[in-house]
C-alpha cells in the first residue's frame, strides 16, 4: 500500500505536468477527501499508508483535476467567509474577493442598527442579493449575522436568473438552517413587486465576453451566464443600476461587484443613472478597487 507522502508526491507531478497552478493544494484537498480526512491531517501525516478504495477514489478525482475540472466541483464543496457551501457546474464557484461585499454588508446593518434604522421604521431590515449562484453572499451574510444574534434584524431576498443556481441556493440554505430567513427566487435581476430595500447587493457577471472567451481555467466549467457582462463587462450592472432608483429605499445603498480595472466606467455609469447619489468605489485589502458603492439621500 502506498503512503500518503507517496500519494502526494505522484499527484503534484501529475498536476503540475497538466497545467494546474496549485497542484500541491489540490493534491491535498484531494487527497484529504479521499481517506475522509481533512488537509491538516494529511500533511501532519504523510507516513500513513492508504487503503486501496482510498487510493482508486483519489486516483480518479486527480483524473478529473488533470482534465480541468475544478477542484471545488470535484469536492463539491468551497470555503466562502468561513462556511462551507455546496457547489457544482448550476453556478459559480464563489471567490474570495466577494467576501469583501459580505463584510461590507455586515457593517452596514450593524450601522443601521446603531442608528435606529428598523426600529424606527417598526420591521427589518430588508436586503437582497442580485445573483445569488450559490446563494454565497445571502448566505455568509445571515451566517455572520446569526453568530452576532442580529438575524431577527434583516429580511433577505436572493435572487437569480438561473433556475438551477437559484435551486443550489436554496438547497445551500437549508443546509445552514436558514430557509425561512433566506428566500430564493428565480428572477431577472428582481421578481415583479419586490418592494424596496434598504440594502443591494449584487456579484453580477462583469467580464467582458471577449475576456470570457479566453479565460480557460475554471471559467471552462462554470456557467458562461455567470461570466458574462456584455462587450465591456458592465451590461448587467448598467442594467441593475437603472433601476436602482425604484428599488433603494430613501437612504438605501447598494454594493456592487466590480472588476478592479472598472472602477473609472462603473463611476461614470452609476453618475448616469442616480445622478443624485452618493457614488464610491471601495478597494479590497490589496488596494484594488473592488465594490461599487452607491447610496440614495434619507428621505
Ligand atoms: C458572478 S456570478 C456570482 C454568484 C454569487 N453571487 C457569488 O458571488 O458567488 C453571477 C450570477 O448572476 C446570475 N445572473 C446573471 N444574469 C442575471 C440576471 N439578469 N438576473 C439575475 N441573476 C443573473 C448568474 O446566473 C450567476 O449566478
Amino acid at each position: 500500500m502506498a503512503t500518503i507522502g507517496e500519494l502526494l508526491s505522484a499527484a503534484v507531478e501529475r498536476l503540475r505536468s497538466a497545467g494546474s497552478d496549485t497542484p500541491r493544494l489540490d493534491a491535498e484537498l484531494l487527497l484529504a477527501r479521499a481517506v475522509g480526512a481533512d488537509r491538516t491531517g494529511i500533511i501532519a501525516h504523510p507516513e500513513i499508508e492508504v487503503g486501496p478504495g482510498a487510493a482508486a477514489a483519489f486516483a480518479a478525482d486527480v483524473d478529473r483535476r488533470a482534465t480541468g475540472e475544478p477542484v471545488a466541483y470535484i469536492r463539491g464543496v468551497k470555503e466562502f467567509h468561513g462556511i462551507a457551501l455546496a457547489t457544482d457546474e448550476r453556478a459559480l464557484i464563489p471567490r474570495p474577493e466577494t467576501e469583501l461585499i459580505v463584510d461590507t454588508a455586515v457593517d452596514e446593518v450593524i450601522a443601521r442598527l446603531g442608528r435606529g434604522a428598523a426600529a424606527r421604521q417598526g420591521s427589518r431590515i430588508r436586503v437582497v442579493d442580485i445573483g445569488t449562484g450559490t446563494g454565497a453572499i445571502a448566505i455568509a451574510l445571515a451566517v455572520s449575522l446569526r453568530r452576532r444574534r442580529l438575524l431577527e434584524a434583516v429580511e433577505i431576498l436572493a435572487t437569480d436568473v438561473s433556475r438551477d443556481a437559484a435551486a443550489l441556493a436554496r438547497e445551500n440554505a437549508a443546509a445552514h438552517g436558514l430557509l425561512d430567513v433566506v428566500r430564493v427566487e428565480v428572477a431577472d435581476l428582481l421578481p415583479p413587486l419586490a418592494g424596496s430595500f434598504a440594502i443591494v447587493l449584487a456579484n453580477l457577471p462583469y467580464i467582458p465576453s471577449a475576456t470570457v472567451d479566453v479565460l480557460g481555467g475554471s471559467a471552462d466549467h462554470e456557467p458562461r451566464l455567470a461570466l458574462d457582462g456584455g462587450a465591456d463587462g458592465l451590461d448587467l450592472v448598467r442594467r441593475l443600476l437603472g433601476i436602482l432608483p425604484d428599488v433603494l429605499e430613501p437612504g438605501g445603498v447598494a454594493f456592487l461587484e466590480i472588476g478592479a480595472d472598472q472602477a473609472t466606467a462603473a463611476l461614470e455609469a452609476a453618475r448616469v443613472a442616480l445622478p443624485d447619489a452618493a457614488a464610491a468605489v471601495l478597494p479590497d485589502l490589496a488596494g484594488r478597487s473592488r465594490v461599487l458603492r452607491v447610496g440614495t439621500s434619507a428621505a
